[in-house]
């Protein structure tokens, strides 16, 4: 019998909504023993790149208005180390597995792909076409529609496993950007990533992070999150997985209901790893009060009094 949480993102199936967001839960090995991955639908690795990334220079990582500003700027191991030493731990873990991939040139994301392909126990790839920290590449794929499509359709050609496309918030309108990437072949789209912030020390007059200006994350981007995945929902067909802030079974709720079929819980992870397993808990808990049978007869349910209204602010 399925589960009362489980969500079907086109052909893959996820057994909980709850998928822990990249960045956020290291390479998807070190938390087993501070948490059960069970809990989780699945988890999205650190980004990937070609070779070895250092990141940015530090501090890259300050709080901020009951949020956080990064700018760690990527740094991760690389593709070949990833596939040698991290990947081969993953037929272990019973979650679904995704690799996120980020690049600086489309070339790269091919490749990086076609190397993880040799990898056993991946379930499909996040593309990172949006992180804000990255001064080449990064940004500039997902602000430009028709670079996203060509990216999403080089990768597709790759690979056979299921791909989701990840959006950044810092655009006026998602909506060509998730069109370019489901036309490309994205099977999924994630969205949103962190939007541009910037943090300063009054006193000192310095930037509270080395770059000056990073990617904010946490509740206070929820609102954000909420209207750019509503703008999504409503310009593609292709499941949608929302995230910006969530903390509580509700606000995993609020996002089924503007129109994601799962979510991924990002900052909320460093202060309580264990969260996925509370919020499946109340999950099961609303869906017992309401007398609601499966958690995705949520997804696009919002009550609007025009179908597809997009509020201009005033
Ligand atoms: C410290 C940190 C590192 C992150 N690194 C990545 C990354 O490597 N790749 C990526 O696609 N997103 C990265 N993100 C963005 C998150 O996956 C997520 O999109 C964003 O934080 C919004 O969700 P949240 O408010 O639940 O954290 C990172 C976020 C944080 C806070």
């Amino acid at each position: 019998m399925q589960s009362k949480l489980h969500v079907n993102l086109g052909s893959l199936s996820f057994e909980s909504p709850i998928v822990a967001a990249s960045g956020c839960y290291g390479y998807g090995i070190e938390y087993k023993d501070v948490a059960d991955p069970r809990h989780l639908g699945g988890f999205v690795t650190k980004s990937i790149s070609l070779t070895r990334w250092k990141g940015n220079p530090p501090p890259r990582l300050t709080e901020v208005g009951h949020g956080l500003i990064n700018s760690i700027g990527l740094a991760n191991m690389g593709v070949e180390e990833f596939v040698n030493e991290v990947a081969p731990q993953f037929p272990a873990l019973q979650t679904r597995k995704i690799v996120s991939v980020a690049c600086k040139v489309m070339e790269e994301y091919e490749e990086v792909v076609a190397r993880l392909e040799d990898a056993e126990g991946i379930d499909g790839y996040e593309l990172n076409i949006s992180c804000p920290n990255v001064k080449e590449g990064g940004m500039a794929f997902s602000q430009n529609p028709a670079v996203t499509e060509e990216l999403v359709r080089r990768v597709r050609k790759r690979t056979n496993r299921w791909i989701m496309a990840k959006l950044t918030p810092n655009v006026a309108d998602v909506a060509p950007g998730a069109k370019a990437a489901e036309a490309g072949g994205a099977d999924a789209l994630s969205l949103i990533n962190t939007v541009v912030g910037m943090a300063v020390d009054w006193k000192s007059r310095r930037p509270r992070i080395a770059t000056v200006t990073g990617g904010y994350s946490g509740p206070p981007i929820k609102p954000i999150a909420l209207a750019k995945v509503w703008q999504a929902y409503n310009a593609v067909s292709v499941p949608i997985v929302g995230m910006g802030g969530i903390t509580t079974w509700s606000d995993v709720v609020e996002f089924m209901i503007v129109g994601a079929s799962a979510v991924q819980v990002g900052t909320a992870l460093y202060a309580v790893p264990g969260l996925p397993e509370k919020l499946n808990k109340e999950l099961l808990n609303y869906l017992d009060q309401e007398g609601i049978k499966y958690l995705s007869e949520l997804v696009g349910s919002l009550k609007t009094d025009r179908a597809a209204s997009v509020g201009v602010p005033s």
